[in-house]
């Protein structure tokens, strides 16, 4: 199964402790080594976590470098760990605005993972879902001027190939911790059909031991993708 994860509450986290923001980022980090290692023996083919939109440039520029630095960090002492366990790497956004050491770290964590087959670790990073949709449409629209494509082969399969998760199954479920009940710009084309759940945990405190609960309780949903048919879902259900 294709899972995502919106993480949210490491601000409210650390406020709650009367800590700088920054503790929060750090310690939902932590996190995500936890629940990246976990996957495969959850079934999780496919992991999506959300780690910074595009919007988020806009926060105090003390916690964008606070976030830049944990990136930084992460993919550096990340690297050998997820080569080795056979993780494969994907970014999902635009890297142009990224400085440029981060970025040519993130290439060459891509590269080095490309041909492993284990979990593949979809990393959000300056993405929005709204932003790869015109990115995706720009180059759409030049591959039709240098007419590699006709106006009749634009489809929705055609669509998913020019996606930055393009070759991969949509997501079966997305989590956000924290609370809030939206999307914020997260996979807008790959969710049509994902189920959606909400836990107040914040992102900081969430566990492997609720990620198995969750999982758990969802494989029970029925998903009929606009249908009556019961045989549907069953064939379209996830197992955990
Ligand atoms: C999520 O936690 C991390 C990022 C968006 C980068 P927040 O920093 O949004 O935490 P809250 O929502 O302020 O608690
Ligand atoms: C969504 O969280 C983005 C990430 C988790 C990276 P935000 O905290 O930025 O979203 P809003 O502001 O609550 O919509
Ligand atoms: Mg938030």
């Amino acid at each position: 199964m294709h899972l995502g994860i919106i993480m949210d509450g490491n601000g409210r986290w650390a406020v709650q402790r009367r800590l700088p923001r920054a503790f929060g980022h750090k310690r939902g980090a932590s996190r995500v080594t936890e629940i990246v290692k976990i996957c495969p023996d959850l079934n999780v083919k496919t992991l999506t976590l959300y780690a910074f939109s595009t919007e988020n440039w806009q926060r105090a520029a003390h916690e964008v470098a606070s976030l830049m630095k944990l990136f930084r960090g992460y993919l550096q002492n990340k690297f050998l760990e997820l080569v080795e366990n056979n993780v494969k790497v994907v970014f999902l956004g635009n890297s142009k605005p990224i400085d440029r050491d981060i970025v040519s770290q993130m290439k060459k964590l891509e590269k080095a993972t490309r041909n492993n087959d284990g979990l593949t670790l979809n990393i959000a990073l300056n993405y929005s879902g709204r932003d790869e949709i015109i990115r995706v449409s720009k180059k759409i629209a030049s591959d039709h001027k240098s007419e590699i494509l006709k106006i009749e082969d634009i489809n929705d399969n055609l669509f998913q190939k020019y996606l930055d998760t393009k070759n991969q199954t949509d997501p079966d479920l997305i989590i956000r911790t924290a609370g809030n009940q939206r999307i914020s710009n997260f996979l807008l084309w790959q969710i049509a059909y994902s189920e959606l759940y909400f836990t107040e945990t914040n992102w900081p405190d969430f566990t492997t031991k609720e990620l198995v609960q969750i999982l758990e309780e969802c494989k029970h949903r029925e998903r009929t993708y606009g249908t009556t048919d019961k045989n549907e879902k069953l064939s379209n259900s996830f197992e955990v």
